[in-house]
């Protein structure tokens, strides 16, 4: 039986598989973040003649990337890009996701909403029936933490603030244990419209394209129906 690690490591190679052949060498890749994506950056070093460069959801990736040999431009760079890789805490079949347990959930948004195609790499274990048995992250301002709090408790959440944990772009977060997440995407845009909200780890109103799911059995593509 294989362990979650090999797992991760058979999703990060099918995402190489997935997406190189398809890449120009004036193409830019976005790379998120996680361990599955550390995996799919150590593959991707192999490959770095084949793209131009990649754009990073976070310092941590950027810092693995650069260590591979791989250029990372700035966003603001970039008008444009093909794919973008990423893993996720848990992904339905319909391909929503909740992201955001290492933290970098904004970046990861704001990176992927610039890419045509999201790329999901995960190990079985993240695929359920229906999102919420992990804790929604949520990235605040830091002054609007009880304010937040108050109105996600409203909405049945129990939130609990990530003690110790400043995001890379200084926002702290709340995991949100408690809630019903059965139409994703229209509690996307509830969590959205709270003052104080940076951004919701719900991917639901942009969810994935293809989901890359290494189980027992091999790797499982899902694509969104559209
Ligand atoms: C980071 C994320 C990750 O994609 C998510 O936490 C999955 O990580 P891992 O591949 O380590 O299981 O959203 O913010």
């Amino acid at each position: 039986m294989p362990t979650q690690d090999q797992l991760k490591q058979q999703a990060a190679q099918a995402a190489i598989e997935h997406v190189l052949p398809l890449l120009r060498p004036e193409d830019v890749l976005g790379v998120g973040t996680g361990s599955t994506v550390d995996l799919f950056i150590d593959r991707l070093a192999a490959h770095r003649g084949d793209f131009r460069a990649a754009v990073s959801s976070s310092e941590r990736s950027t810092r693995r990337l650069r260590a591979a040999g791989i250029e990372v431009l700035d966003l603001n760079e970039v008008p444009a890009m093909a794919w973008y890789v990423d893993g996720a805490d848990e992904i339905d079949g319909a391909l929503n996701m909740i992201k955001g347990g290492g933290g970098a959930l904004t970046r990861e948004k704001i990176v992927a909403s610039v890419a045509d195609r999201f790329v999901c790499i995960v190990d079985e274990s993240k695929l359920v029936d229906c999102l919420g048995r992990f804790p929604l992250p949520i990235e605040i301002i830091p002054l609007a933490r009880e304010a937040v709090a108050r109105a996600l408790r409203q909405l049945g959440g129990q939130p609990v603030l990530r003690e110790g944990f400043v995001t890379d772009n200084g926002g702290h977060i709340l995991d949100v244990a408690g809630l019903t997440l059965d139409e994703p995407a229209q509690f996307e845009a509830v969590i959205n419209n709270i003052p104080g909200v940076v951004c919701c780890g719900l991917f639901a109103i942009s969810g994935a394209d293809v989901a890359l799911i290494a189980g027992r059995e091999g790797v499982r593509t899902l694509r969104r129906a559209w």
